[in-house]
């Protein structure tokens, strides 16, 4: 035991001490799981989160609008690739962690679970989904997990493109006809509260973030970061010219943040729980293609051990 508590206090020392823990490092148990957990439910929500925007490549309304689109869903495709691989250094097999999201033990980002109804709706998963996930991603690029926080620097750089053009498309409607604006009023009702959300339970109803704080997986707790987009959004919204849902956000200069209404945390729970407007179509979308994706995976591995055997029998002949 005296081991163990020795082992602890050394990895909470380098934690104290900013160093970066690394997948060769002691690591206690807990550690290790809530990692796997945290990662591949990021990377789920990479993957997934390519469906609602998946369905406006082809009715993007310019060359240049889709080929922007088709930039950022091959971007998020890799992010998710990304963070597979990184949570693949904490000992799990991407297979078991994508049977997890396919069998709902895993989750993904409630966000996902909403549909695109309109174009204005993709400049609104630009503006609020992606800057949501940057507000978070950016913090994360400090976690104590070398692997998690590597991968995050990569991701945030693409992140901002994502943003960029979410918000620019918004910013064309907000300068188009009566009825562009009116569609852009309607995307931002319907995708700011879930965006909220995207930042998880209140922290005094979030089981992880005390110990995720202690750890340095989080360095900002589910309502910092939750506050500080509302804080920033507020600006932008107005530059736009349309109204945030919320009859309760209001300038609190005492505390120096936007002041906000409590989250529906029952519509919260329900979303995450699988019973959100899209949750079953999303599942359905991606079992299908992984299925119909099994011959590539299968043409891959083939080749990969096709060309293992001719190096070895050419190392053989050279030996
Ligand atoms: N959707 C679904 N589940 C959520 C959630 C959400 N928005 N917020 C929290 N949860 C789940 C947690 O996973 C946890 O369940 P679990 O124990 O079964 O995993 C439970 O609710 C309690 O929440 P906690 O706050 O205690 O959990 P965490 O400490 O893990 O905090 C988090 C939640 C802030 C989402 C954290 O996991 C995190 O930072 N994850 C990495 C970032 C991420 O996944 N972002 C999602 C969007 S990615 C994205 O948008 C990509 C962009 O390119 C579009």
């Amino acid at each position: 035991m005296a081991d163990l508590n020795s082992l602890e206090a050394k990895f909470q020392e380098k934690i104290d001490n900013e160093i970066k823990i690394e997948p060769k490092d002691w690591m206690p148990e807990k550690y290790r799981q809530t990692l796997i957990r945290q990662i591949s439910q990021h990377a789920h929500s990479e993957v997934v989160g390519m469906l609602p925007e998946g369905n406006w490549i082809t009715r993007a309304p310019s060359l240049r609008r889709k080929v922007a689109l088709l930039a950022k869903i091959q971007d998020e495709a890799g992010h998710g690739l990304y963070l597979y691989s990184a949570a693949e250094t904490l000992g799990v097999e991407r297979d078991d962690l994508i049977e997890q999201l396919h069998t709902g033990k895993a989750k993904y980002s409630s966000i996902f679970n909403y549909p695109t109804l309109t174009w204005a709706d993709i400049g609104a998963v630009g503006w609020l989904v992606d800057g949501a996930a940057i507000m978070n991603q950016v913090m994360l690029t400090r976690t104590s997990y070398g692997p998690y926080s590597r991968a995050m620097v990569r991701i945030c750089k693409e992140e901002s493109f994502h943003q960029r053009q979410g918000y620019e498309i918004l910013l064309t409607l907000s300068r188009g006809s009566e009825d562009q604006k009116r569609m852009l009023q309607d995307a931002v009702n319907r995708f700011w509260w879930p965006s909220l959300m995207m930042f998880g339970p209140s922290d005094k109803d979030s089981v992880h973030t005390a110990q995720a704080m202690k750890w340095k997986i989080k360095r900002k707790t589910n309502d910092e970061l939750r506050q500080q987009f509302v804080d920033v959004c507020v600006d932008q919204a107005r530059i736009l010219g349309v109204t945030l849902p919320d009859p309760n956000l209001k300038w609190n200069e005492e505390r120096g943040h936007y002041d906000f209404s409590e989250i529906d945390w029952d519509e919260f729970w329900n979303v995450v729980k699988g019973n959100g407007p899209c949750n079953k179509q999303r599942m359905d979308a991606r079992i299908k293609a992984h299925e119909e994706g099994a011959w590539v995976r299968e043409a891959a591995m083939a080749y990969a051990e096709k060309q293992a055997k001719r190096r070895k029998e050419e190392t053989t002949q050279v030996a």
